[in-house]
């Protein structure tokens, strides 16, 4: 449009998400959940893998990344990959360099779990055993959430539990905006595929991604959300306990809500 950059433009928005995501390696299509006729199909380069039961794609079924809901941080998050997978999200995070983390982790933690899981439990970023191990919450954090699990009346291997961030930010730093945006995308997709009843997010990070918009983890703690369809709770990361013990008895009120709510 006259006057108007590519970017200010509802396509070239679209056009430079996909380019953007065309160049983070992730060219998949998306198939549009109610195949509603009316969308024409924008020029797609390549496509990903398909599971091998799934019928091929109609023209009308194929669609770019919807623009709506607004999920991530930063605007627009992905249409849902139908067929989509762990193994599969996890083979396309692959030995990921797409990120400044990449050079000082030891191991992408990637998630561990029921991936049947009714209950998902979101961090923020691995620390450090978890980077050794490979596995997420797996030091003193990791050690407190096993209680809150078991306050639940459930067992580690009940639920499922991942991050926002698949790296961990050197000396613990908090994750930065551009390494939010590339990783969280994986996150995404792993809730898609896992479908559990409810996702809870442990501490700001895990929230605002989901949220997508800045949100004080103090005010938005204890209460029901959507995201996507699932519901999302969000109580205080174990490692602010840790720093904070008086802060126990609001989890505890946090974590008989979610019993209730899994009945
Ligand atoms: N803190 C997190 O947010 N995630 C982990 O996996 C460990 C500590």
């Amino acid at each position: 449009m006259k006057g108007e950059r590519r970017e200010e433009t509802l396509p070239g928005k679209l056009r430079a998400r996909l380019d953007f995501y065309e160049e983070l390696g992730l060219t998949p299509f998306y198939r549009r959940r109610d195949a509603r006729p009316a969308a024409p199909p924008m020029e797609m380069k390549s496509e990903a893998p398909r599971a091998a039961e799934e019928p091929p794609p109609t023209a009308a079924s194929l669609v770019a990344a919807p623009p709506a809901p607004t999920l991530s941080l930063f605007g627009e998050a992905p249409g849902r990959l139908e067929g989509d997978t762990l193994e599969r999200i996890r083979a396309d995070i692959g030995d990921c360099q797409r990120c400044k983390l990449a050079p000082h982790r030891k191991n992408i933690v990637f998630g561990a779990g029921n991936p049947r899981a009714q209950l998902v439990f979101v961090g923020e970023a691995p620390g450090a055993d978890e980077d050794v191990q490979g596995l997420p919450f797996v030091g003193r954090a990791g050690q407190l959430l096993t209680h809150w699990v078991e306050f639940l009346g459930l067992k580690r291997d009940d639920v499922y539990i991942c991050n926002v961030i698949k790296c961990r930010p050197p000396g613990n730093r908090s994750p930065e905006r551009d390494e939010i945006e590339t990783c969280s995308q994986f996150l995404f997709r792993q809730l898609d595929a896992l479908r559990p009843r409810l996702i809870c997010c442990l501490g700001s990070v895990a929230l605002q991604t989901l949220l997508g918009k800045a949100v004080a983890i103090t005010r938005m703690r204890g209460q029901f959300y959507d995201y996507r369809g699932t519901k999302l709770f969000a109580t205080f990361h174990p490692a602010y306990l840790l720093r904070n013990p008086p802060a126990d008895r609001q989890v505890k009120e946090d974590l008989r809500k979610i019993r209730q709510f899994l009945g």
